[in-house]
């Protein structure tokens, strides 16, 4: 109890205690990227030393990743935590089997050393474990990290960049500790808030414009992020990208895993203190860290005393100018086309549900299914269009994640979204009882067994099982049977190398297997019949998966194949 009532003091009182100076996680820039992550502790507060994961040098947080667009970049994560992990590159878009999902298991001991492109525009991404039922331990614990991307349209603008100068990581953290001080991961008393794994910190910031690059890394709680006074600020990009333009707000409300980079204008204001807040009171009902419902006196704390109050988060102490200081606010940033409903080529529609009368605290799952490792929630072909509908039919807000792809929101119970929503996203916060519609497209990555997650980015609902998965394949048809089900088709070798054989077990005489294969992309590359047995030379292919559709015995059966 003691240290709920001192950061709640805190948060009131701002200078009655002691700051601590603002970490600056150091930075990894270049094409290869070395991430040890590893047991530590720290000495969080007085008593018993808190355990923690560290990487690299840190004992807590990773260092920020700085990547470029366009480069090939090569990860390698090795594992000393003393227990199996994996690691996902959240907001990148990347193939299945460097995305770090659930299946992409780091042994103790072990490394892992996913190799990509990066595809995503100029933004601030984040990295941390996906590992089956223990994400919020190791994320909360310290496992994670920021990524900025850069590209040459984002630095073709006059906007601050100088990394710790003008230009903040901002990851807000909000925790409960137990009595001897060690990460609770399911703790619904979240009283602690760390930025950068500093607690009650304070951090200079020069009097011009600064940017601030806003992670909510916490297990459950949403932010209603401002600064003292009402002051207004720009929000200049969100999970996937820069804006079209700054927008002008007071507030930015950020949901776990969601990003904001904002823009805070500080000149003239030398030698003067203010704070970023959260304005807590002002968040709905059923949105953790929002206001909760009455508790008759006497009963047990079961809510954070931070729920439903505006608190300090980060004190900020306005020093001098720098040299060359960037003083106004860019008029335009980069334009955007939104991918248009009209385009759209599937559906798709997710209830979200409170498993049987724990509508508060679930567990929640997607359409009555706890995740399955062993079940594919969706096939989406390539290339796909998809218009995803969200229901949230429980009494708590989630925030819905989904890998792969950014995705614009179309509507929010049959409303545009706010001009701070409009971007690119990968996380979204929903309300109970509201209905949220978003198009997104599948592209340039397909695989034939390894799924994209989508899930609750709260961590404890994600390890209960709220989470699905989908497959991007190639172009199959819905509604065709696979392969694997008719033992009398035979494709050999798969993957194939130089040629690939097809055998009919079961032909019927004067009646041929008639077979189409198509690339990725859906073009027919080959067309044919089958009587017996068939030899087709793949010698001169692209590398890549290839699908084939067999009309054998009027049914359509397709199986994939690699050629490589
Ligand atoms: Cu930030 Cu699937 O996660
Ligand atoms: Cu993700
Ligand atoms: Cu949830």
């Amino acid at each position: 109890m003691k240290k709920i009532l001192s950061t709640i003091l805190i948060g009131l009182s701002g200078s009655a205690f002691a700051q601590h100076p603002l970490f600056i996680p150091d930075t990894l820039s270049g094409t290869n990227f070395n991430l040890t992550v590893h047991k530590d502790s720290v000495q969080v507060f007085a008593g018993p030393i808190t355990q923690t994961l560290g990487i690299n040098a840190n004992k807590y947080l990773g260092p920020t990743l700085i990547m470029r667009k366009g480069d090939s970049v090569s990860l390698n994560v090795i594992n000393h935590i003393g227990d199996t992990t994996t690691m996902h590159w959240h907001g990148l878009h990347v193939a299945p089997k460097n995305d770090g999902g659930p299946s992409s298991l780091i042994m103790d001991g072990g490394s892992w050393n996913p190799q990509f492109v990066i595809r995503n525009r100029a933004a601030t991404y984040w990295y941390h474990p996906h590992m089956m039922m223990k994400t919020a331990e190791q994320a909360m614990k310290g496992d994670a990290g920021l990524i900025i991307v850069r590209d040459e349209d984002e630095a073709a603008l006059a906007l601050p960049r100088k990394y710790g100068i003008d230009d903040f990581p901002i990851v807000v953290q909000s925790f409960e500790l137990d009595s001897n001080n060690q990460f609770m991961p399911k703790g619904m008393v979240d009283s602690i808030v760390f930025v950068n794994g500093t607690d009650t910190p304070s951090v200079n910031m020069p009097a011009q414009v600064v940017r601030m690059r806003l992670l909510n890394a916490s297990g459950e709680r949403t932010f209603n992020f401002g600064f003292t006074g009402n002051r207004s600020f720009y929000v200049i990009g969100n999970d996937g990208g820069l804006l079209p333009a700054p927008v002008s707000t007071t507030r930015i409300r950020l949901s776990p895993g969601e990003r904001a980079e904002v823009l805070l204008d500080l000149g003239g204001l030398t030698g003067t203190r203010l704070y970023l807040m959260s304005y807590a009171s002002e968040l709905s009902m059923g949105i953790q860290g929002g206001p909760t419902m009455p508790m008759p006196p006497g009963s047990p704390l079961m809510n954070s005393p931070l729920n439903g109050i505006d608190f300090n988060i980060l004190q900020i102490n306005v020093s001098v100018p720098t040299f060359s200081p960037i003083t106004s606010i860019p008029a335009a940033l980069i334009p955007d086309t939104p991918l248009l409903e009209s385009m759209a080529t599937g559906a798709h529609t997710i209830y979200m549900e409170a498993d049987s009368m724990n509508v508060m605290d679930g567990p929640f799952y997607f359409n009555h299914n706890r995740f399955d490792m062993m079940r594919i929630d969706y096939r989406i072909p390539l290339n796909s269009v998809e218009i995803w509908t969200l229901f949230d039919s429980t009494m708590v807000a989630h925030p819905f994640h989904m890998h792969d792809v950014h995705f614009y929101i179309l509507d929010r119970d049959g409303h545009a979204p706010s001009a701070l929503e409009r971007g690119r996203k990968d996380v979204l916060l929903i309300q109970p009882a509201e209905t949220v519609r978003f198009i997104a497209k599948f592209e340039d990555f397909a695989d034939t067994t390894t799924l994209y997650m989508y899930h609750c980015h709260i961590l404890m609902h994600e390890d209960d099982g709220m989470m699905g998965q989908f497959l991007v394949g190639p172009a199959y048809a819905e509604g065709y049977k696979a392969l694997a089900a008719d033992k009398n088709i035979m494709v050999f070798p798969n993957p194939a190398a130089n040629e690939l054989n097809i055998k009919v077990l079961d032909a019927t005489p004067g009646s041929p297997t008639k077979i189409r294969i198509s690339d990725v992309l859906g073009r027919v590359v080959y067309t044919g019949f089958v009587q017996d047995v068939l030899q087709i030379t793949t010698q001169s292919w692209p590398k890549g998966i290839y699908t084939i559709v067999f009309e054998h015995k009027g049914e359509t059966r397709f199986e994939n194949v690699v050629v490589n």
